[in-house]
């Protein structure tokens, strides 16, 4: 089936679930222990075989525009560096110094052409060589070929950045993504406008990715923002592998009525959104016609905190003044919304778990997703294979 075809089933089924008063359905309601958000064990075999082992989507191809861009971030305690070359090939790299271990960039983002360690002066070009040892005559003998900054695998793919932070980690993105890429191809991210970033701190990573996977809450927690816009508890779910496309009927969905099913396609970001979500921790929020924010829920160092970067993107780089008003406008209130009815909210989840009140969170039928991401974590964490270390 093509992508097409998929959205006006999903525009259709969603036209239908508002008519019926009903939503997409998991087989039964699905219990998830409260240990598996606190358990400190558990949340180390998530870094290990998930956050570790698996592909991550760490940027998109236009947060890196020229050679010589660079972006660093931390995930699962790897310090990791991606770096566009003189080739305009991004690589991914530990930004970490061969010399004694220093963090090499600590900036976050932005642009050059070698990387010069902050301690002592080592220097790296953008392939990761090791290309300027300082005071080299008194350093004594070394093979410098050999002091290179560790590689990872690392892809860019329909405008996304994926890499692995474990060096000899197996990388087969396409059986990863398992079909989704085309959907995400669809998008065309290679050709948008990238804005800004909003770093904003929330609970349990898997309290996070919870809040993105059902629109169960919008009347409820986003009476006047969201819910302005979007209907409360309609949803569709597609998925693809551990992967996730989740519909959501707009409230004026009813004006696609009349439109032949096989055009449905074209009210998506009018009359039905979608949030894609690429499995373990990012969330695409937007539509070709209106742009929006895709988010990267980074677990911090302990189970009960994470970072979110939530990135504001656009099809079309504003041209006006007025235009990039509107363009800082909405990076504000997707800032608000998120941090003030979401993330808010998710501390207030995560005092819950931790009061010791249940053994489980329940999840019903129309969380599907949540249901879906929760049995892929499990798929990932109950007898994870060995990870394969550096040699
Ligand atoms: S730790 Fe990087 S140059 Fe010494």
């Amino acid at each position: 089936m093509g992508i097409k075809e998929e959205y006006s089933r999903a525009g259709a089924r969603l036209l239908a679930h508002v008519d019926n008063g009903t939503t997409d359905w998991a087989p039964s309601v699905r219990r998830v222990p409260v240990d598996d958000y606190l358990n400190a064990e558990r949340w180390e075999a998530e870094m290990e075989a998930i956050f570790r082992r698996q592909p991550l989507l760490l940027a998109l191809g236009i947060e890196l525009p020229e050679n010589g861009s660079y972006k660093t971030m931390e995930i699962a305690g790897r310090p990791v560096l991606l770096s566009r070359g003189k080739d305009g090939q991004v690589r991914a790299f530990l930004n970490v110094c061969s010399h004694r271990q220093a963090i090499v960039m600590p900036e976050a983002r932005g642009k050059a052409s070698r990387f010069t360690c902050p301690y002592h002066g080592w220097t790296f070009n953008a392939e990761g060589k090791l290309i300027g040892l300082a005071d080299r005559q008194k350093f004594g003998e070394v093979d410098t070929a050999e002091l290179g900054l560790v590689a990872l695998p690392c892809t860019e793919k329909a405008g996304m950045i994926f890499a692995s932070l474990s060096p000899d980690a197996e990388f087969d993105l396409d059986t990863f993504l398992a079909g989704f890429l085309a959907d995400m191809e669809w998008l065309g991210l290679e050709n948008w406008y990238y804005h800004a970033t909003n770093e904003i701190r929330g609970a349990c990573w898997k309290v996070v990715t919870d809040g993105f996977l059902e629109g169960y809450h919008f009347a409820t927690a986003h009476p006047e923002t969201i819910n302005a816009n979007t209907k409360s508890n309609i949803m569709t779910f597609d998925f693809f592998g551990p992967h996730q496309r989740v519909g959501f009927a707009r409230q004026n969905i009813q004006e696609m009525r009349g439109t032949p099913e096989d055009e449905m396609w074209r009210s998506e970001g009018v009359h039905f959104s979608f949030v894609r979500f690429v499995f373990p921790n990012v969330a695409f929020s937007l539509s070709r016609k209106g742009g929006g924010t895709w988010t990267q829920i980074i677990p911090g160092t302990t189970s009960g905190e994470t970072v979110a970067y939530q990135h504001i993107i656009f099809p079309k780089a504003p041209q006006t003044d007025a235009e990039r008003e509107e363009c800082q406008r909405v990076t504000d209130f997707y800032r608000e919304v998120v941090t003030t009815e979401d993330f808010e909210l998710g501390f207030r989840i995560q005092k819950g778990l931790e009061s010791g009140a249940y053994k489980d969170m329940v999840f019903g039928r129309n969380e599907w997703g949540n249901q879906h991401h929760h049995a892929s974590i499990d798929g990932y964490v109950v007898e994870p294979e060995p990870v394969r270390k550096r040699a």
